[in-house]
């Protein structure tokens, strides 16, 4: 197959999916099939990705400068415009006019955020070192590994010297057998969890603030974990009631666990909670969770918990620059509320779908070698500041999440 064809294969694949049914081809959460994502909640996965990824760059002391954003595969731009509070210009572009189409509709901020659509592998329509920031989530991993690098190539000349790249890619599948996918209970001694986190500086919020924890797990218990489809292990959180006697919020918080923690292993995640709305005093608490099928602590497995008070006169921070804060409990992307044009969004999108009849397709998944990806980049001089795992191409590949910095002059 020529890179035409690929490339045309791409468009055709996902200018299908995104009249058919957009979001859930970006999210494909089960309980959402057919047209049921609800547009304030899918956006608000977005600003919890974008915290969180803000969040890690902090800690992980990698500074970036916030002049242009380059969002590649932006779909209807659910990460787009979580990425514009944090940047003075946000360009997402996309292969598929549907979701170009849709991602205008939904702009809440058009004086920064400009949508294109886009085949080209150089990425022409953008001149040389435009971009401060280029990131791109669950869009490479469905494309070509040949058609992979031509991008690269293209990401490397719009990225300015020292401009920060990051995407994820599965390297090579799983060496695993897979058994359990099936929504039933782990065996009863699965379900022992360690969660530590460190200390809350000043645990002084406004109301809905959205707040993002580290959060290490450690795998207690003699079995390992594989992540079911149907049944994910996750991170998430409660609020209670300040002398912790009353559940106040029981669902709020999730985040996904890598698709393997093996028995005796420790993971990092990162959750993003939300203060409650009313001032007063609270706990959080954390705890693991097997959707559908039972909270750890209700399995006997300890939980973490701790105390905040809430203040209107807590104003929400700004999301901050700074690098290398190694604050446990750090503000990120203030008020979590959804914006009020989101919640007419939902007729104002479907409505603009044709009324297509099928099911939507899987899109096919591609994988690089870790050590392909690295060479690649080291090897015109950029740096690669930090690898991380990532899960997205399902628990069936190892994937990674790569944090390039573009070398000064190359
Ligand atoms: C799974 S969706 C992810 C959308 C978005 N990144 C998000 O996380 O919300 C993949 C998106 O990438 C787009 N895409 C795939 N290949 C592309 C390419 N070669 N150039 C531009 N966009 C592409 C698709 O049209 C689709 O909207």
């Amino acid at each position: 197959m020529t890179a035409d064809q690929g490339i045309r294969e791409i468009r055709d694949h996902w200018e299908r999916q995104a009249r058919l049914d957009p979001l859930w081809a970006i999210l494909s959460d089960p309980t959402k099939k057919g047209r049921k994502w609800r547009a304030a909640d899918f956006f608000e996965t977005g600003r919890r990705e974008i915290s969180v990824l803000m969040f890690r760059l902090r800690v992980k002391g990698i500074p970036v400068a916030r002049g242009q954003a380059l969002d590649f595969g932006c779909g209807i731009g659910r990460l787009s415009q979580a990425l514009a509070p944090h940047f003075d210009r946000v360009a997402g572009v996309d292969i598929s006019e549907t979701m170009i189409k849709l991602a205008g509709l939904a702009n809440q901020y058009p004086e920064k955020v400009r949508y294109f659509r886009s085949e080209d592998e150089n990425l022409a329509l953008f001149g040389d070192a435009e971009f401060d920031f280029i990131y791109t989530n669950i869009v490479l991993q469905h494309i070509r590994p040949e058609i992979v690098r031509g991008y690269w190539v293209g990401f490397r000349r719009i990225l300015k010297p020292g401009g920060l790249l990051i995407f994820q890619l599965p390297s090579h599948p799983r060496e695993l057998k897979i058994t359990d996918d099936e929504a039933g209970p782990m065996a009863p001694e699965a379900y022992a969890a360690r969660i530590s986190m460190g200390e809350i500086p000043a645990p002084l919020f406004a109301p809905s603030e959205r707040i993002t924890l580290e959060v290490r797990v450690r795998n207690a218990s003699p079995r390992d974990w594989v992540r079911s489809e149907a049944s994910p292990i996750r991170v998430a959180n409660h609020w209670l009631s300040g002398d912790g006697r009353t559940m106040l919020v029981q669902d709020d918080g999730r985040a996904d666990l890598p698709a393997v923690v093996k028995a005796g292993e420790e993971c990092l995640v990162f959750l993003t909670i939300t203060t409650p709305p009313e001032h007063g005093n609270y706990r959080w608490e954390v705890d693991l969770v097997h959707e559908m099928v039972a909270w750890f602590k209700e399995r006997g497995s300890p939980t973490a918990q701790g105390e905040v008070q809430i203040r209107t006169s807590a104003t929400p921070k700004p999301p901050s620059s700074t690098a290398g804060a190694t604050d446990f409990l750090s503000p990120s992307a203030g008020p979590s509320s959804p914006e009020p044009e989101e919640r007419g969004l939902d007729e104002k999108l479907y409505s603009a779908l044709p009324r297509e009849a099928g099911n939507p397709e899987d899109a096919p998944m591609f994988g690089i070698p870790r050590a392909d990806v690295v060479d690649f980049f080291e090897s015109r001089g950029d740096s690669v500041l930090q690898i991380d795992e990532d899960s997205h191409a399902g628990r069936e590949w190892v994937g990674f999440r790569y944090y390039v910095r573009r070398a000064q002059e190359s």
